[in-house]
């Protein structure tokens, strides 16, 4: 018998029509009732930022995550919609852009906290992943580093993805990375850096109720009897928590 929980999905594009996510309030919807299948009560709605791109207006994102609370309301009365963004940071010459957009408004740290989501291009170099990375803690943000196993210069090195976590940077992973699936060849290897505390959380990355869909207990479920039992209470309870109370992990 799995071990259930309340989760907090704090990596989603859950919002309709803002971004490569769902595109309309009834995907949305559908996305929903799949999260709440899951056991997932509050979703962090992150939405892609891309420094240097014309990007929707906060105020926009804020109507329709309060458009989408009112929904998922109706499924379950305690759950929460929350907001944030996946800022790209697509070369080091925007390192401090990102800052100006996140310091300015325009960029959203997740649920107000001080953590930040933020992923890079899969080919970026570790020395420029790295740079950007600094940049934001030089700031007094605390970085997340959105779904590592895509990194191909990192990815597979365990001592830059050490450095990075020595640095003060969170490490994210997408739950379908681990459970299988297409990465069904790279998950033993995921969850290795799992079990070596390389990893400080798993999120859905959702974006869709066919292929990229909402999903935690099965990823939990999975990684029962394949983890360490406190590290994955970490990765999949404590620290979303965490992160929404902006307490450091
Ligand atoms: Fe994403």
């Amino acid at each position: 018998m799995s071990w259930q929980y309340n989760y907090a999905d704090i990596h989603s594009h859950i919002l309709p029509g803002i971004d490569d996510g769902s595109r309309s309030m009834e995907q949305t919807v559908r996305m929903l009732h799949m999260a709440s299948a899951e056991n997932i009560t509050t979703i962090i709605a992150t939405p892609h930022y891309i420094i240097g791109a014309d990007n929707p207006p906060v105020e926009k994102l804020v109507k329709l995550a309060e458009q989408v609370q009112q929904e998922a309301a109706k499924i379950n009365k305690d759950f929460k919609i929350l907001l944030g963004n996946e800022i790209y940071c697509r070369d080091t010459f925007f390192k401090d852009a990102v800052i100006d957009a996140l310091k300015s408004g325009k960029a959203l740290t997740l649920a107000g906290s001080r953590y930040v989501l933020v992923e890079f291009a899969y080919s970026a170099s570790f020395k420029s992943i790295r740079l950007c990375i600094s940049n934001f803690i030089y700031h007094g943000y605390i970085p997340i580093l959105a779904h590592i196993e895509r990194y191909r210069n990192i990815y597979r090195n365990m001592s830059n993805i050490e450095e990075l976590v020595k640095m003060g940077c969170c490490i994210q992973m997408n739950c379908r990375s681990v459970t299988g699936g297409y990465m069904r060849l790279k998950a033993p290897y995921n969850r290795k850096l799992i079990n070596y505390g390389l990893v400080h959380l798993i999120a859905s990355d959702c974006h869709d109720d066919v292929k990229r869909i909402p999903i935690m207990q099965k990823a939990v479920s999975y990684l029962e009897s394949k983890c360490d039992k406190e590290l994955l209470q970490e990765i999949t309870i404590e620290n979303t928590i965490k992160i929404i109370e902006n307490k450091y992990i």
